[in-house]
């Protein structure tokens, strides 16, 4: 029998929830001592990699979790989001070795094989980690608690709870759907068939990773196709998943339960939304040249790249290869004259997470920039369309927010800067700012830097190695 969850105040969580913010000291300046600041400083020349695809890296270790046998991971990202689902699963019985080489060795125990968890799982900033985690628990017979950071707890998890209640588990939640929640996992679950009523990867994967567990199919029809790195991942480790397109440009994703998931070595692909961010800089940077070896170009999440593109952008693709049914290339990004378009709402999946950064290529080009269907922006690790906007704004460049749409007036060239823009624990808006700073007339400050760790370890440095000036904000009379 299906049962059916609760949402709502009835669920008291247990004790320490929310995780207080371990960075906050704030200096003299009122700058929190992560404040930093980025300055023009010439063009940026080099020849890199950028760390391991964040999604790709939360599947390989929640996939290799479920398989059987060793999987080994080279080129996972060690950042903190993904560094939250390695220990979810360590006290969730797995094993999950760090190697001296780099290399991550995950002793999976089959499908169904997690053990329950000892305390609260906390998943820090990383919604991904949260969502995933909270499908492919619902079909393990035990209650977890979730909880996450401050910005974790304000984001939607309803869209979520809802398909996991149809399949039979109990999620209990804050009021709105919040975390911290209880996921009370059920072992007679039932298949679904499940409409998404947003493209979402998040969903589409969580519904999959709990279809996993389940004698039968498993159907996910996503409006439009969001990335499909679970999808990819999964039939590598053996699982029998048809995809299908359906009427209106959607697909239908169906997965056969209780597979043999058979362990497999993945090779994870450098993250183009990180690659994103030195490859911006490369673009509005005058006289600057770069290369990003390895990069995922994915089509489901290469959206920036076509678009900067289409706004007259110098990117190159190299070396094409396929690694374990993903592609990757290296990219070059040459400086030139960028010029405004309108970015069509169906672009919006496959370049979710990169409006932060297309923002600041937007305020260097000529002309006008509309970028349509952005609601789920608002949605992310902050209300990101008003991030964006009010940090524009601040640094002097001409930007319209409406509900789901943002229309930028490019300054054909270095933007005014000279702002402090409020990061609001965001990794994607301090790394976008940041970014801006390095093209604009005045440098621009960002009050807290710390979330960057999240998806970027080292981006400070390696900017600051390509020929970029981005300091702590501290001040030589004022010291942190
Ligand atoms: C992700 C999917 C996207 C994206 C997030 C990572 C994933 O979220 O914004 O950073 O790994 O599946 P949604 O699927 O909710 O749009």
């Amino acid at each position: 029998m299906v049962q059916t969850g609760r949402s709502g105040g009835d669920f008291t969580p247990p004790e320490a929830i929310i995780t207080p913010d371990p960075d906050f000291r704030a200096n003299r300046r009122g700058f929190k001592v992560t404040a930093l600041i980025s300055a023009p400083n010439g063009p940026l020349k080099g020849d890199i990699r950028v760390p391991g695809d964040k999604s790709i890296s939360h599947r390989a270790l929640m996939i290799g979790a479920v398989a059987i046998g060793e999987t080994v991971i080279n080129g996972l990202l060690k950042g903190n989001d993904v560094l939250r689902t390695a220990a979810a699963l360590r006290t969730m019985g797995i094993e999950v070795i760090a190697g001296a080489d780099g290399s991550w060795r995950v002793h999976g125990t089959g499908v169904g094989g997690l053990a329950a968890p000892a305390g609260v799982l906390d998943m820090g900033n990383s919604g991904t980690g949260a969502r995933l985690l909270l499908g492919l628990l619902a079909t393990h017979p035990f209650t977890t608690h979730l909880t996450g950071d401050a910005s974790l707890c304000v984001r939607p998890m309803e869209r979520v709870a809802a398909p996991i209640r149809r399949m039979g588990a109990q999620v209990l939640t804050q009021p709105g759907g919040r975390m911290p929640l209880a996921v009370i996992g059920t072992q007679e679950a039932v298949p679904i068939t499940y409409e998404l009523p947003v493209a979402s990867a998040q969903v589409k994967s969580a519904i999959l990773l709990a279809g996993l567990n389940i004698p039968g199919r498993t159907t996910v029809i996503e409006p439009r196709p969001s990335r499909d790195h679970t999808e990819l991942m999964l039939r590598h480790f053996g699982a029998d998943l048809t995809v299908d397109e359906v009427a209106g440009g959607g697909r239908s994703i169906a997965l056969t339960g209780e597979p043999e998931l058979q362990a497999r070595e993945i090779s994870v692909p450098g993250d183009p939304s990180s690659a994103a961010f030195p490859g911006v800089a490369a673009l509005i940077v005058p006289g600057s040249e770069l290369t990003i070896r390895g990069v995922g170009i994915n089509p489901l999440r290469a959206g920036l790249f076509d678009t900067l593109r289409e706004m007259g952008a110098d990117i190159s693709y190299g070396n094409q290869a396929d690694v374990a049914g993903e592609p990757v290339a290296d990219i070059t990004f040459r400086a030139g004259e960028l010029t405004g378009i309108e970015v069509p709402a169906e672009r919006a999946p496959a370049m979710i997470d990169e409006y932060p950064i297309l923002a600041a290529a937007a305020a260097v080009a000529r002309g006008r920039t509309r970028m349509l269907g952005l609601g789920e922006l608002r949605v992310k690790e902050s209300d990101r369309l008003s991030a964006i906007a009010t940090g524009l704004s601040s640094a002097g460049i001409d930007v319209a927010e409406g509900e789901d749409s943002l229309t930028i007036e490019g300054c054909a060239g270095a933007p005014p800067g000279g702002a402090t823009v409020a990061a609001l624990a965001d990794h994607r808006i301090a790394m976008a700012f940041l970014t801006l700073g390095l093209a604009a007339r005045e440098p621009v400050t960002i009050d807290d830097g710390s979330n960057i760790a999240t998806s970027f370890p080292g981006f400070t440095d390696l900017m600051n190695n390509l020929g970029a000036t981005i300091t702590p904000a501290t001040f030589a009379n004022e010291p942190a």
